[in-house]
C-alpha cells in the first residue's frame, strides 16, 4: 500500500515510517520540521523520504497518489495547545479537517487519525469507553473531538477514516519527546537519580508504547474497510492504566538508586481509566507487548548506550513548548507557526 506520513519526523513517526516500510509499504513522509534537531540515538533502519512541508499548504496533488494517509502532525500535547490556543485550533483542527477533505477529494481510500484518549478528560472512577461521552479539559483534546466529528462526517462508500485515541505514549524514539510522563520520568532518575513528585501522582493515566501504537496504526491500516470504516478506537491495553504514582515506582524500581517521593493532592483534573476491549474485537490481531517495565528497561538502555547527560536530557527540542518558544523567539517560524524564509530571518525586526 501506498502510505503518506504526515509529522514523519515526530516521536511516534520516526518509528512508524520505518516500521510500515519494513512490512512492505511504499512509504513517505511530509513533516514542517520543528523538532528535526532533536534526535537522540541511531537505531540503524532505513528510514523513508520525509519532505518539508506544512499540512496546511497541502493539496490534492500532494496526496492523489497515495493509497492511504497516516495523520501525525499536530501540535502535540496539553501545554503546547493551552500557550496558543488559536492556532491549536488552526492547526490540529482546521488543518487536519481539511487534510482529511483533501484526501477525501482526492480519491484516497483510508484516512487514519491520531486522536487521544485526553478526550476523556477528567474523570470519576468510571471506565471510559468509545461510547463514553468525552470530557476534554485542554485546547488540545477539544481539538480532538472536534476533529473526530469533523472527519466522521466526510466517511463516504470510498473514503475510510479510522480513529485511534492512543494511551499516553512511551518508549524509545530516535526523535525523543522527554515531555511525556514515563520519559520524563526516566530522563530524571537516570540523570538526577531521583523522581520528585510536586504532587500525590493519584491521577489514572492510560499508556501505550510507541511501538504498540505503530502495530494498531499498521493493523488499522491494513484491515478490511467493514473492521475499521468511521470507527473510533481506544489504543493501549487494561493492564497499563497506570496512576502517574505507579509510573513514578516503576521507574525508580528500574534505575538503580533511584528514590521516589511525592507531593501534595494537585489540581490538575485530567485523570481518565479506559477500557481497550473494541480494539482486540475489531482488529484481533492488535495487543500491547509492551508494558511500563519493559520500557522502563529499554529506556534505561538506551541512556546508558548513548550515555545520556543532564545537558541533552534538558535540550529543548525533546521538549515540544521549549522549542517552539526557541524557534518563535528567533524568528526561525512567524506568528502562525510557518517557518520564515532565510532572507526574512536576517532582518532585524
Ligand atoms: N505521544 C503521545 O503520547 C500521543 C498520545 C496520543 C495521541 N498522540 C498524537 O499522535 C500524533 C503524533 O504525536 P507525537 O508524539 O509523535 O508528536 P510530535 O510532536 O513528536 O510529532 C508531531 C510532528 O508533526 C510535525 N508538525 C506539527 N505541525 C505541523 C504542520 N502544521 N505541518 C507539518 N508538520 C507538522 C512536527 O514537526 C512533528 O515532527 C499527534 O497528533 C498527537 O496528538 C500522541
Amino acid at each position: 500500500m501506498k502510505v503518506l506520513i504526515t509529522g514523519a519526523d515526530g516521536y511516534i513517526g520516526a518509528v512508524l515510517a520505518p516500521y510500515l516500510a519494513e512490512h512492505g509499504h511504499e512509504v513517505s513522509g511530509i513533516d514542517c520540521g520543528f523538532y528535526r534537531n532533536g534526535w537522540l540515538y541511531d537505531d540503524g533502519r532505513r528510514r523513508p523520504p520525509v519532505a518539508t512541508q506544512d499540512i496546511r499548504r497541502i493539496d490534492a496533488a500532494d496526496v492523489v497518489d497515495y493509497d492511504a494517509v497516516v495523520h501525525l502532525a499536530e501540535l502535540s500535547n496539553d501545554p503546547l495547545g493551552e500557550h496558543d490556543q488559536r492556532l491549536t485550533y488552526d492547526i490540529n483542527h482546521r488543518g487536519s479537517v481539511e487534510l482529511a477533505r483533501t484526501c477525501q477529494a482526492a480519491g484516497l481510500h483510508r484516512f487514519i487519525y491520531t486522536s487521544s484518549c485526553s478526550v476523556y478528560g477528567a474523570g470519576s472512577d468510571e471506565i471510559k469507553s468509545e461510547t463514553s461521552l468525552p470530557h476534554p479539559q485542554t485546547a488540545y483534546a477539544r481539538c480532538k473531538t472536534m476533529v473526530e466529528r469533523d472527519v466522521q462526517a466526510l466517511a463516504d462508500e470510498r473514503f475510510s477514516p479510522v480513529f485511534l485515541r492512543n494511551a499516553t505514549a512511551y518508549g524509545a524514539s530516535p526523535r525523543m519527546r522527554f515531555d511525556i510522563v514515563l520519559n520524563n520520568l526516566a530522563g530524571h532518575a537516570w540523570t538526577g537519580g531521583e523522581i520528585k513528585m510536586t504532587s500525590d501522582g493519584t491521577p489514572w493515566r492510560p499508556l501505550v508504547h510507541v511501538n504498540d501504537i505503530c502495530e494498531a496504526i499498521r493493523l488499522a491500516l491494513e484491515a478490511p474497510r467493514e473492521a475499521v470504516h468511521n470507527q473510533v478506537f481506544n489504543v493501549g491495553s487494561d493492564e497499563q492504566n497506570y496512576r502517574i504514582r505507579e509510573i513514578a515506582e516503576i521507574i525508580a524500581g528500574t534505575f538503580p538508586g533511584c528514590v521516589a517521593t511525592f507531593g501534595p493532592p494537585s489540581g490538575d483534573s485530567r485523570s481518565y481509566r479506559v477500557s481497550f476491549a473494541k480494539i482486540h474485537r475489531h482488529l484481533p490481531a492488535f495487543r500491547c507487548r509492551w508494558t511500563a517495565e519493559r520500557g522502563a528497561r529499554q529506556l534505561r538502555d538506551i541512556f546508558q548506550r548513548i550515555e545520556l547527560s543532564k545537558e541533552v536530557f534538558g535540550y529543548r527540542a525533546y521538549t515540544r513548548l521549549l522549542q517552539l518558544k526557541y524557534l518563535l523567539a528567533t524568528r526561525q517560524i512567524d506568528e502562525e507557526f510557518y517557518f520564515r524564509e532565510a532572507a526574512e530571518r536576517a532582518t532585524p525586526a
